[in-house]
């Protein structure tokens, strides 16, 4: 069981934000990615529509004998419960509890920003759960579903005009109630942090759903006793559809000379 490989996955590019700590936070672990990049964006769909794709993807890397699975998405995480996972076999982690666990920490004046897809947002996951730990917390959410398909395309430059503005629109309401912390609930979304920390400030501490969610991995490998030991010896990415643009955002992100060659797949071969 321990050799395994872990399952990450997300509409897109956004589960890199998680797989990239991975590579790092556990190095004996082999990897095995998905992106349904051709049925992205997840975040404007309804909750029985992301319950189907989910039970796609994850018996997709059941299939290729992962020993736990990743919902590395915020959408995913939001709106379908592991219990309408049909034949889950494996622990399946999603980025609600640690993100929601770092904000909680982070805030002073507990007033917290959350920003996500439109469907993340619709279900109150992360508003709701910040109120279970604390009442007295505060929060503004924002839905930004164009913030996903920039990142898709490649717009991450810091510089990028489009980038620049649309940001500065979607963030203005979440400016003016004076938040300390805000959450990047869609994983897309750390892809892009350095231009959301320049508008936001630096005074405001941003909670990165992918990273939060690595560590938590980290853990509960730990606690289950199911890490690997030996060096990793494997990553794979699939996408369901345009591996060369995956590989080009992909490739970026990852930095330090990575040359991920995404594979594609059509998730029932
Ligand atoms: N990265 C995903 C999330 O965290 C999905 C974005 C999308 O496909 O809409 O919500």
């Amino acid at each position: 069981m321990k050799d395994r490989p872990i399952g990450v996955f997300d509409s897109g590019v956004g589960g890199l934000t998680c797989a990239k700590e991975l590579l790092r936070l556990v190095p004996g672990e082999n990897i095995i990615y998905l992106g349904d990049t051709a049925r992205m964006p997840y975040g404007v769909n309804t909750k029985e529509t992301l319950a189907r794709y989910t039970n796609d993807d994850v018996e997709f890397l059941q299939r290729k004998g992962v020993k736990l699975v990743v919902a590395a998405c915020g959408t995913v995480s939001s709106n379908v419960p592991a219990a309408q996972i049909k034949n889950l076999s494996v622990p399946f982690i999603d980025v609600i509890t640690p993100t929601i666990s770092a904000a909680v920490k982070a805030t002073k004046n507990k007033r917290i920003g959350i920003i996500g897809t439109p469907a993340t947002i619709k279900s109150g996951s992360f508003a709701s759960r910040l109120k279970m730990f604390d009442k007295d917390i505060q929060t503004v959410s924002n839905g930004c579903p164009q913030l996903v398909t920039l990142v898709q395309e490649g717009y991450i430059d810091e510089d990028n005009f489009i980038l620049n503005s649309v940001c500065k629109e979607y963030l203005a309401p979440i400016k003016a109630f004076g938040v300390d912390t805000l959450i990047l609930g869609c994983t897309h979304f750390p892809i892009i942090s350095k231009v959301i920390q320049n508008i936001m400030g630096n005074d405001v501490t941003l909670i990165d759903s992918g990273y939060e969610t690595a560590l938590e991995v980290k853990k509960i490998l730990e606690m289950l006793k199911l890490e690997r030991t030996q060096p990793r010896d494997r990553v794979e990415y699939y996408v369901t559809s345009q591996p060369e643009e995956f590989d080009r955002v992909a490739n970026i992100f990852l930095g330090d000379g990575s040359d991920a060659k995404a594979i594609l797949t059509d998730i029932k071969d």
